[in-house]
C-alpha cells in the first residue's frame, strides 16, 4: 500500500510490531523435543494478545497460526504434533498477520542451538543479503536491479537463490503490488520502488535448489534439487533515503 497519512503509518508500525514480536518470541521459545505444533499454538497465542489474526490461517484457511518449516522444508511447512525439534535443525519462522485492517509480514531462518549440520553460513548469507537489499532500496530503484543484487551477492558466497518465490507488496492485504520482487534479474519487470509503499522483502538463498515445488500436502515447499533453503523477511516502508524497517522488533 502507499501511505498517505499519519493514521496509516500508526496502523503499519502497529501491526509490524505485533507479527515482529511474536517471531521473536516464537524463536527464543523453539526449544529441543518441542513439537512445531505447541511452537505454532505459542505464537498463535501471542497473536491473540496483539489482537491480531493470522494472515495464513484467515486468509488461506493454512492449518496452522505461523509457517514452521524445519530443515529441507523451504517454506508453508505446517506445524505438526509429529514434528520434534532437534539440536541442530534448520527452522524457518515465518508470522504474517492482520491488525485493525492492516496487513504485515516477516520470517527468519535460524539453527537451533549446537549446528551439528553446518546451516550456519547459509542463514548468515541470506540474513545478511536481506539486509544489503533493503539498504539499497529507495524511491525510484528497479526491483529487477534488486533481485540481481541479491542474486550476484548470493553466487559470490557460494550459493544459489530460489526463482519462483517473491517478496511482495504488504499492507491492505497480504500480498498485493508490486507482487514480484524475486531474488534475481528480471528484465521483464520495469517496475520501481515507490515512495512511502509498504513492502515485504524477503530472501531464498538455497545450498542446490533454484526453484520452490509444493509437496502432495498441498502447502510445503521444497527445493527442487535437494538442499537447504533459508529465509528472512522484512516489512519496510520506503523513502526517498534508506527505508524504515518496519519489522525491526523482530531482532534478525
Ligand atoms: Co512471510
Ligand atoms: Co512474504
Amino acid at each position: 500500500m502507499s501511505i498517505t497519512k499519519d493514521s496509516e503509518l500508526l496502523g503499519m508500525q502497529n501491526v509490524s510490531k505485533a507479527v515482529g514480536e511474536v517471531l521473536r518470541q516464537m524463536r527464543a521459545y523453539a526449544a529441543v523435543g518441542m513439537s512445531t505444533f505447541e511452537l505454532d499454538a505459542f505464537g498463535g497465542r501471542l497473536l491473540g494478545q496483539f489482537g491480531a489474526t493470522s494472515a495464513p490461517y484467515a486468509t488461506y484457511n493454512f492449518p496452522g497460526f505461523t509457517c514452521i518449516s524445519v530443515n529441507k522444508e523451504a517454506a508453508h511447512g505446517i506445524p505438526s504434533r509429529h514434528k520434534i525439534l532437534k539440536e541442530g535443525d534448520l527452522i524457518n519462522i515465518d508470522v504474517s498477520a492482520e491488525l485493525n485492517g492492516f496487513w504485515s509480514d516477516n520470517g527468519g531462518s535460524f539453527v537451533l542451538g549446537k549446528d551439528i549440520g553446518g546451516h550456519q553460513p547459509l542463514v548468515d548469507a541470506s540474513r545478511y543479503l536481506l539486509h544489503e537489499a533493503i539498504k539499497s532500496i529507495r524511491t525510484g530503484v528497479s526491483i529487477s536491479s534488486l533481485g540481481h543484487q541479491i542474486e550476484t551477492g548470493a553466487k559470490k558466497m557460494g550459493f544459489k537463490v530460489i526463482r519462483n518465490l517473491a517478496g511482495h507488496g504488504v499492507g491492505r492485504s497480504l500480498h498485493e503490488a508490486p507482487e514480484n520482487i524475486l531474488n534475481c534479474k528480471d528484465p521483464s519487470n520495469k517496475d520501481k520502488f515507490t515512495e512511502n509503499s509498504t513492502v515485504a522483502i524477503e530472501t531464498f538463498i538455497a545450498t542446490k535448489s533454484t526453484q520452490a515445488v509444493e509437496l502432495e500436502d498441498g502447502w510445503t515447499l521444497v527445493g527442487n534439487k535437494g538442499g537447504y533453503i533459508t529465509q528472512h523477511e522484512h516489512t519496510i516502508l520506503v523513502t526517498n533515503t534508506t527505508p524504515i524497517i518496519l519489522t525491526e522488533p523482530n531482532g534478525f
